[in-house]
């Protein structure tokens, strides 16, 4: 993966958009923005994320990450929906938008992930930009997903610098 400068802007704005019902993602997320704040980037944690107002807030050197489990019959959890909803109906432009996705699932479920994986196909149908691959955390496997969540950031992490 070829590392990624935010138009030769070393750090960046990270808006985490969490979609949790029971925490864990919530967990996850916050442990990434500390990861985050130790790279000297800046971040904010949206726990009841605003497309209209992420839209409007956002920058050159800002970055969406997203750290949603999955709920119900594969969908994102409800602090999550209007946020999907939203992107969904209003379909902005998001060329100049880059993001990553960390989707959190069960793998007993047909769904698995199908939360993350939705939120990650809205952004990409309106053009934004992914930033390496999409990390799917299987909790039958990870005792404390935040485990699986720093191997992936260790690798990923480097596309900001
Ligand atoms: C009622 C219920 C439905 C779920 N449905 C799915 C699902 O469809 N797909 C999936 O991958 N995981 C599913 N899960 C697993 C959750 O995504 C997983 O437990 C996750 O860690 C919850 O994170 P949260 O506490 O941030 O919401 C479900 C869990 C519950 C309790």
């Amino acid at each position: 993966m070829a590392p990624f400068l935010f138009a030769g802007i070393n750090m960046a704005h990270i808006d985490i958009i969490i979609g949790s019902t029971l925490g864990a993602a919530e967990y996850v997320a916050e442990h990434l923005a500390e990861q985050l704040q130790a790279q000297q980037h800046s971040t904010e944690l949206h726990y009841q994320p605003d497309l209209s107002r992420l839209l409007a807030s956002r920058g050159a050197d800002t970055l969406w990450l997203i750290v949603t489990s999955t709920h119900g019959a594969g969908q994102v959890p409800d602090n999550l929906q209007p946020f999907t909803q939203d992107l969904a109906k209003s379909q902005p432009k998001l060329h100049d938008l880059h993001y990553a996705v960390v989707a959190l699932g069960d793998s007993n479920y047909d769904t698995f992930c199908a939360g993350g994986r939705q939120v990650d196909q809205l952004l990409e149908q309106n053009g934004a930009q992914k930033i390496g691959d999409r990390l799917e955390i299987d909790v039958t496997q990870h005792d404390l997903p935040e485990d699986a969540a720093d191997i992936w950031f260790a690798e990923w992490s480097q596309n900001l610098s």
